[in-house]
């Protein structure tokens, strides 16, 4: 049973946006340090790839899982800045496997300087992040954000195998999801905890709502990707099905169809994707199925259960940072982009 209050989206929308302004300082102080003589273009290319865009939901939860965890100083933004870094890096590699041409309503890095570019940057985000978490989270810190990269890059790969894949279970898109997104949100809650100084318990319970929140937001994502507005999310709309990749919609759709509907649906996803009116097909088959809407009831049960897992902070946590904990989550369900 749920004992917090989460923060109305208007309180939730002025804190964020405070606090992304803190984190982004943060960055561009710590690549001010970091890039002494480098390569103006490296330089260049970091600096398109981190600003100009992004919600900064991932180091936003390293500082507020710090704060209901007790901790008061601002070195947290220099920590949340790490969590940054690895998620625009796997962003940047993401828009290369994924063939997509926009990022953050701009054109993705791979597109704008290259092949190399995005390669090299991402690598070097990737880095820089794994020095700060050592730095300022240590080698326990380290280990659990070492497992989450490597599980997203499972993750990765477990979603190539599935491509096209109308045989999908609903388990083997949960096992991708929570590789590739759920896993790196659930360690920078657990990490934040960490740097905090909390016990097990509290690491724990933090690591459990990441990890809930985190698959609620890859099925909001997979959802936005059939139902956004590209002008609003930034990037493509219909993306995944050209691609291949079969969501929860279409798993839910692929279940409650007709045999006939089904096998249509099969020879969609076999078929050339991109042709001019497939995606039309499909989106109006998984609407009449309600595949959207089951796949939204899957992310409010996710949701609900993130919020549950905060129930252990009531008593004890700083209030302000506990309810924008379950406002964010709320969040993940509203979002448009
Ligand atoms: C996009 O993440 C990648 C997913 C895990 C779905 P975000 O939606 O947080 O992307 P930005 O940082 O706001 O651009
Ligand atoms: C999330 O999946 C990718 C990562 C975890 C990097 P998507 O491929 O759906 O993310 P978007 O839609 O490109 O942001
Ligand atoms: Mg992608
Ligand atoms: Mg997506």
């Amino acid at each position: 049973m749920t004992i917090i209050k989460p923060a109305d989206p208007s309180a939730l929308r002025t804190f964020a946006r405070r606090q992304a302004a803190v984190i982004e300082t943060a960055m561009r102080r710590d690549l001010a340090g970091a890039l002494t003589d480098n390569d103006p273009l490296l330089a260049e290319v970091l600096n398109y790839a981190l600003f100009g865009g992004g919600k900064r939901i991932r180091p936003l939860l390293a500082v507020l899982s710090s704060r209901v965890c007790g901790a008061t100083g601002e070195e947290i933004y220099r920590l949340a800045a790490a969590f940054e870094y690895l998620h625009v890096a796997t962003l940047v590699h993401d828009d290369v496997i994924d063939h997509a041409r926009d990022r953050r309503g701009r054109e993705s890095v791979a597109r704008k300087y290259g092949m190399a570019a995005a390669i090299l940057a991402g690598d070097w985000l990737h880095a820089r992040s794994m020095h700060l978490i050592g730095r300022f989270a240590g080698s326990r810190g380290l280990d659990v954000f070492c497992s989450s990269t490597t599980g997203m890059v499972d993750g990765e790969f477990l979603q190539l195998r599935h491509v096209a894949d109308a045989g999908m279970t609903e388990e083997q898109y949960f096992a991708v999801i929570h590789r590739k997104t759920a896993l790196l949100i659930a360690a920078t809650c657990e990490i934040g905890a960490l740097h905090a100084g909390a016990g097990p318990e509290q690491q724990a319970a933090l690591a459990t709502y990441g990890r809930k929140l985190g698959a609620a937001f890859q099925v909001i994502d997979d959802l936005l990707d059939y139902l956004g507005d590209a002008s609003t999310t930034g990037k493509k709309t219909g993306n995944d099905f050209i691609e291949g990749k079969v969501t929860l919609p279409l798993i839910h759709t692929l279940a409650a169809a007709e045999p006939a509907a089904k096998k249509r649906l099969h020879e969609l996803l076999r078929g050339d994707r991109a042709a001019p009116g497939a995606l039309a097909v499909v989106h109006r088959m998984i609407e009449d199925c309600h595949g959207f809407e089951s796949a939204r009831q899957t992310a409010e049960r996710l949701v609900a259960e993130a919020i549950d897992a905060l129930g252990l902070f009531a008593e004890t946590a700083a209030p302000e940072s506990l309810s924008m904990l379950g406002g964010l989550a709320l969040y993940v369900l509203a979002r448009d982009r």
